[in-house]
């Protein structure tokens, strides 16, 4: 499915996740975590704005009890390349005993996912896991563990799903390179 030239994905390339297959993919994941968390009530902590949509999708497919909150966090690149991140806004409730899922919509380097689950950490939940819905096929400088993903996509700047190049293409329905 490619719909380039179609007024709202003007500019876009090769559709690498078309909607059907993220429908798959957000089920899958949503099955996977669950059947993990069956006896628990889950935390979900969304990263703005990329992990927006994919949110949306993967809390109603959720079957386990799910609170929500979310936290942004002003890019390293954008300050630094060392992996310093500055939270620009914070969560609203403490996470404290509770069992978190940090939910990212992209993992590339992986240093935003590894700061935030060193900050979380530092909260004392009771557990605390990490989701990315798409994850580039590249070398990570951290150790960040990614407990669920959705596919592996090679190494090249994507947009749609949720995630924008200077903040257009998210609405796009389907995650494919930037022309
Ligand atoms: P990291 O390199 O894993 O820390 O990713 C940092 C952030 O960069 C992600 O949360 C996204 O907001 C953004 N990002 C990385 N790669 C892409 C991309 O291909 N398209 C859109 N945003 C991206
Ligand atoms: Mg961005």
């Amino acid at each position: 499915m490619t719909r380039v030239g179609d007024g709202v994905g003007n500019g876009v390339g090769e559709v690498l996740l078309d909607e059907s297959a993220i429908r798959a993919e957000v089920g899958r994941l949503a099955l996977q975590i669950s059947a993990d968390y069956a006896d628990k009530s889950l935390h979900l902590v969304g990263v703005l704005k990329g992990a927006a949509v994919f949110l949306a999708d993967l809390l109603r497919a959720l079957t386990v009890p799910a609170t929500l909150d979310f936290i942004s966090i002003v890019p390293y690149g954008q300050v630094t390349t060392s992996g310093v991140v500055r939270i620009r806004k914070d969560l609203d409730e403490p996470i404290e005993g509770k069992d978190v899922l940090v939910v990212e919509g992209i993992c590339a380097s992986g240093l935003s996912l590894s700061y935030l689950l060193r900050n979380s950490q530092t909260r004392r939940p009771a557990s605390l896991r990490t989701c990315a819905f798409v994850v580039k096929r590249r070398e990570r400088p951290t150790d960040v563990t990614l407990h669920y993903f959705g596919r592996e996509i090679p190494d090249v700047f994507v947009v749609g799903y949720g995630l924008d190049a200077q903040e257009q293409y998210r609405n796009l329905p389907y995650v494919a390179r930037l022309a």
